[in-house]
């Protein structure tokens, strides 16, 4: 009877298949012995959510377990990645002798010792047991695993020590321990009875051994490993003096020895590593004095701080670091003066050197652009020279005699406290909609199953962040892992004490509901293995993840009736493969339809030819096409009385079609500029992206070389228009609202839009408003997408021939050529000054951005006063400064001043948010019962800092504030 029951199974496990006519019987039958581990492994496992009660492993493809190809029979890989695995592994895994690959990660109630069983597994190249809570000591026979290419134990709570066999995995490349509790010695091959130790490694390219309790010297064994490109020995107890030998370490990019008992003198020979990036030997108990290290020109990272030097200058080599980014030199016992140099430094971003006996004056005459923050509290600086309020750098002297010398004006800017670290948080799409239980709202706000997860770059090579550099990192996720960049949401980016930087990252499965359970199991598998590095933020590990539950939990498959004849489950299988074969060959036949219609497409926009006019409309990507006999109808053939507006492109007409639907249609003249490829080039775009604050297109009519667009009417035309013929239609609320609204347009086309589009040609007439005023950017004809690939480089930029309108154009581009998002920041900038002015951007041959600029900056009063539209009806004082800060900021000279358009968005919001809740409220008198005199340090504080928590941006806002500071001793 049982045999008879066995039969039945395998039957039911077979899967049958037509190919070249015949029926063929495919039956999955795995290795008995690898069946029963996995039912022992699932014991061990209190997990109800796995698909593995079902079946066989094999055949009826048990979630995680893949077997191998050609007899379908061996258990090859078992990936069960943050599943929710609680219990211990058996130590009968070892039995599983066909795996390649081991992957058990980020389950964190998985606990117990590692069984010494892990060392059978002879054949395997990955064994990822990361983020999980196994206790007791590294097995030893885990060195027998020859092939090993990546051994990941790291953030467990692994204890004793480092067996040296693990020397033996001369294969592996990636050596991860760090964050457990590892003791003792760093084994090397002297000294131990198998001649074998971590130096024998000589694949490794990274060995991270960060956060344990390791003791003893740093091996110089260790310092011939030949291919060793990070080496992380930070936070351990290692003591000892360096050894010269580790100028061997011939591809070294990464060191970090910090946090240690290091002593002695820091060895000369580290001036040949001249592969080096970062150098970290921050606090431990080095003395003597700093080598001269001018030779590590590659050098980004450099943090001597808290060690026991004795008493010296700051080395003066350090200011020809040409590359240096973050330079930290805290409560080290330098003296003297601070080399003017270091403010120099092309690519420095942050200058730390607090708690040291630096005196003197402190000059700062030229300042690198790149410098955000300048840090040098507690010394004996007694003067500054060469600081002006115009300095954008923060600079923080709390603790210096200069900062209790009564007489000094610039207290407020230089000596505030404030935390150097920056942190970057996203602002949330408001698209008032509730997702379902463990969904999340994306970009496009839809609801879908996110993939969620923390990820620590440990070394990234920059020490500030902003916008720009998470677009980065989204564009680098984005190509690396296969998934669309309109996909990756980064909620927030911290920067912790050590230069790490901890970045909330979620991917959605952009376009649909869910991921597939493989898509997320390759995700993590990479990540988890940084199969790949993200640029500029070099190094990572995921420190937690939440997988979309949807992808956990497989929903267990109904178990079909058996009867007990063998034969009928036989003819199942026969009726379910030939269903298969309808199915296929339908599924064919749809796939040809579908190509067949994808031609015609193709065809219609490589020709650009003719359609037939008749009713059948040709559906392109959301976009209509109009026959011109419909556009002919509703215009009462394009006559006079119908034209609301023309331009360089031709004659904008207004129209209405049979259901009453108002229209507006660009018709293009004979010979005009735009030719074929604009136009094409327009509705590409237009109708890809949709937002409340663009103006929606509709459809195109293409007929008789005609070129038109088809846009919704906007009843209340062009903000031009309402600035220079009845701007007091617009009250100062109204105007933000309309600025707010705008930016918001462009922030999507900057940000969210796939691929991002730079506008190019962003001026008050290109700004539509509809009946309610909501403004709506138009006009894409001179758009340009931003380059994707090439955005993620340092300067990413586009060169063309230079177009936009005279008086909005940002004189950068217009100069280099180089087109960046940040020349439409500039356009709008212009734009927001007509909206306070009521002028034209060039009038009189006057240019409305330096007049204001300069009255701004000198701290004329008045002459601001003169410059703004008297009718503008009642402002808080503090919301004009506010504003004219931020129109300032957007038309700085220099593009990377100026911030991004989202960040744009944050500050108007603030404003608006502000008159809205003091509505009633009279304690803001208007600024023209004002004398100007009044100190808004903090308000403006508040207001910016809260806003972008990029501080990039808010403290470069900061003008109006240095200004009324000046103001304040007259
Ligand atoms: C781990 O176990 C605890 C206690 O049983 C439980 O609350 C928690 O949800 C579990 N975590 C995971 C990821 O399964
Ligand atoms: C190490 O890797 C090489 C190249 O992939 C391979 O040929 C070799 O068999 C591996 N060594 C062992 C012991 O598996
Ligand atoms: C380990 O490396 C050392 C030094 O290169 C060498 O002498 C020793 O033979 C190696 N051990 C093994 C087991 O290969």
């Amino acid at each position: 009877m049982e045999h008879i029951r066995n039969l039945i199974k395998l039957a039911i496990t077979c899967l049958f298949l037509f190919r070249n006519n015949y029926l063929i019987q495919v039956c999955a039958t795995t290795t008995p012995s690898d069946a029963t581990t996995l039912q022992t492994l699932l014991k061990g496992w209190q997990i109800t959510s796995l698909n593995w009660n079902d079946g066989d492993p094999c055949g009826s493809q048990w979630q995680g377990v893949t077997c191998d190809q050609s007899t379908n029979t061996q258990v090859i890989t078992l990936t069960l990645s943050g599943v929710g695995l609680q219990g211990v592994i058996s130590p009968d895994i070892g039995n599983l002798s066909n795996l390649l690959a081991l992957d058990l990660s980020f389950n964190p109630n998985l606990t117990g010792p590692l069984p010494n069983g892990l060392g059978k597994l002879s054949k395997l190249q990955t064994l990822n047991l990361q983020s999980c809570s196994f206790i007791g000591s590294i097995p030893a026979e885990i060195g027998s695993l020859k092939g090993l290419r990546s051994l990941t134990l790291n953030r467990n709570q692994l204890s004793g020590e480092i067996p040296p066999s693990l020397g033996k995995l001369t294969n592996v490349t990636l050596f991860d321990l760090s964050e457990n509790k590892l003791s003792s010695i760093i084994p090397v091959s002297s000294g131990n009875n198998e001649n074998v130790g971590l130096d024998n490694l000589t694949l490794a390219t990274s060995l991270y051994l960060q956060n344990n309790s390791l003791s003893g010297a740093l091996p110089l064994e260790i310092c011939y490993l030949p291919n060793l490109v990070n080496l992380f020995l930070n936070g351990n107890n290692l003591s000892g003096s360096l050894p010269s030998d580790i100028s061997q370490l011939q591809a070294i990019q990464i060191l970090k020895l910090n946090e240690n008992e290091f002593e002695g003198k820091i060895p000369v020979e580290l001036n040949n590593l001249t592969t080096l990036y970062q150098l970290d030997l921050g606090g431990n108990r080095f003395n003597g004095t700093i080598p001269n290290l001018s030779n590590l020109q590659q050098l980004k990272l450099l943090r001597l701080s808290m060690n026991k030097f004795q008493p010296q200058l700051v080395p003066k080599w350090i200011g020809n670091l040409s590359m240096l980014q973050t330079l930290e030199l805290n409560g080290d016992h330098f003296a003297g003066n601070v080399p003017f140099q270091l403010f120099n430094l092309p690519s420095l971003e942050t200058l730390s050197l607090d708690g040291n006996r630096l005196n003197g004056t402190l000059t700062i005459n030229s300042v690198a652009n790149s410098l955000y923050y300048v840090s040098l509290q507690d010394n004996n600086i007694v003067n500054v020279t060469g600081l002006n309020l115009s300095n954008p750098i923060s600079i923080s002297l709390t603790g210096n005699p200069l900062c209790s010398n009564m007489s000094y004006d610039l207290v407020a800017k230089a000596c505030s406290t404030m935390n150097i670290f920056s942190s970057w948080k996203a602002t949330l799409t408001s698209c008032n909609i509730s997702c379902g239980k463990d969904m999340a709202l994306g970009l496009d706000c839809t609801c879908s199953f996110p993939l969620m997860f923390l990820v620590q770059f440990s070394a990234p090579s920059f020490s500030t962040i902003n916008f720009s550099r998470i677009n980065n990192l989204r564009v680098s996720l984005a190509n690396h892992l296969m998934v669309s960049i309109s996909g990756i949401w980064i909620g927030s980016a911290n920067f912790t004490q050590d230069y790490q930087l901890v970045v909330d990252v979620h991917i959605f499965p952009y376009g649909s509901i869910s991921f597939t359970q493989k898509k997320v199991a390759d995700i993590m598998n990479q990540l988890s293995l940084q199969s790949f590095l993200l640029d500029e933020f070099g190094p990572y590990q995921i420190k937690s993840v939440i997988l979309p539950p949807s992808t956990i939990y497989m929903a267990p498959t109904k178990k079909k009736s058996i009867s007990t004849n063998g034969l009928i489950g036989v003819w199942v299988g026969v009726a379910a493969g030939l269903f298969i074969l309808i199915g296929v060959s339908m599924y064919a036949l749809w796939q040809k339809r579908r190509a067949d219609k994808a031609e015609v497409t193709g065809k219609f926009f490589a020709s650009w030819g003719p359609v037939p006019e008749s009713g059948d409309t040709v559906q392109i990507k959301g976009a209509r096409h109009f026959s011109i006999l419909e556009l002919k109808r509703a215009t009462n053939n394009f006559s006079n009385s119908k034209e609301i507006g023309s331009g360089g492109y031709g004659k904008v007409y207004k129209g209405a079609l049979p259901t009453g639907q108002v229209i507006a249609i660009k018709r293009a003249q004979a010979g005009s500029l735009q030719g074929t490829a604009e136009f094409k080039n327009e509705i590409e775009l237009l109708s890809r992206v949709h937002h409340k604050n663009l103006v929606n297109l509709l459809g195109f009519c293409c007929d008789k070389g005609e070129q038109m667009l088809v846009y919704e009417y906007m009843p209340n035309g062009t903000l031009r228009e309402h600035i220079f013929d009845h701007i007091e239609a617009l009250t100062w609320q109204k105007r933000l609202e309309i600025a707010l609204g705008s930016a918001k347009g462009l922030a999507y086309l900057h940000d969210l839009a796939d691929p991002a589009i730079i506008h190019r040609d962003i001026k008050s007439a290109n700004i539509l408003l509809d009946e309610k005023f909501i403004a709506k950017v138009a006009d894409f004809g001179l758009s340009k997408l931003a380059p994707v690939g090439e955005r993620a480089h340092a300067d990413g930029h586009i060169s063309t021939q230079v177009k936009g309108t005279l008086g909005y154009l940002d004189p950068e581009y217009y100069m280099t050529q180089k087109l960046t998002e940040k020349s439409d920041v500039y356009s709008f900038g212009v734009v927001l000054l007509e909206l306070i002015t009521a002028r034209p951007p060039i009038e009189k041959g006057a240019y409305i951005v330096r007049l204001m600029r300069d009255a701004w900056i000198e701290g004329d009063m008045v002459k601001v006063k003169s410059l703004l539209d008297p009718s503008l009806g009642s402002y808080s004082m503090r919301d004009m400064e506010s504003l004219l800060n931020l129109s300032l900021c957007l038309v700085e000279e220099s593009a990377v001043l100026r911030p991004s358009m989202s960040e744009v968005v944050r500050v108007l919001e603030k404003i608006l948010s502000r008159i809205s809740s003091s509505k009633t409220d009279d304690n803001h008198p208007a600024w023209a019962q004002n004398d100007g005199s009044r100190n808004h340090a903090n308000d403006l504080y508040n207001d910016l800092g809260a806003l972008s928590s990029s501080m990039e941006a808010s403290f470069r806002f900061s003008r109006g504030f240095d200004m009324s500071a000046k103001d304040e001793p007259k």
